[in-house]
């Protein structure tokens, strides 16, 4: 089937197996390699993306649910001052999980943004409860967090 839909702002068309994953979709067909696979079941959060702003674990959904949507991979805009706070508090670890964290922290700290709400320690764990880390641990990560966020823990 074709496929339509906007990548890291860009209109793009592919043809795709109609069950094809998003995370397949995005990795084989676009080349976005940015976005990993960890256990390919919706458990570790490694392939997550955005999709119309709200973070998704890619490897469970299926391409043709992206159609008409707006996509946006850890090689898109927008997630530069996350990236720079992963660099500087340590948080960029592994390297297979990071990708996952940084764009599930952009959702976070967009609606929090939104909601008018600052992002704490507690609710940057909540947030990031999905994405997994077996390397080293999370208080890094969730520094790295707070701090995209203007906050400190
Ligand atoms: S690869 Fe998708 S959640 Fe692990
Ligand atoms: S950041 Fe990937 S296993 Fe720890």
């Amino acid at each position: 089937m074709k496929l339509r839909f906007t990548v890291n702002g860009a209109e793009r068309e592919v043809d795709v197996a109609p069950l094809a994953r998003l995370l397949d979709v995005l990795r084989d067909e676009l080349r976005l390699t940015g976005t990993k696979e960890g256990c390919g079941e919706g458990e570790c959060g490694a392939c997550t993306v955005l999709v119309d702003g709200e973070a998704v674990m890619s490897c469970l959904v299926a391409g043709c649910q992206a159609a008409g949507r707006d996509v946006v991979t850890i090689e898109g805009a927008g997630h530069e001052a996350v990236q720079q706070a992963f660099l500087e508090e340590g948080g960029a670890q592994c390297g297979i999980c990071t990708s996952g964290m940084i764009v599930a922290t952009r959702a976070f700290l967009e609606e929090r943004e939104r909601e008018g709400k600052p992002a704490t320690v507690e609710a940057a764990r909540e947030a990031l409860a999905g994405n997994l880390c077996r390397c080293t641990g999370y208080g890094k990560v969730i520094a790295a967090v707070l701090a995209a966020g203007g906050e400190t823990r």
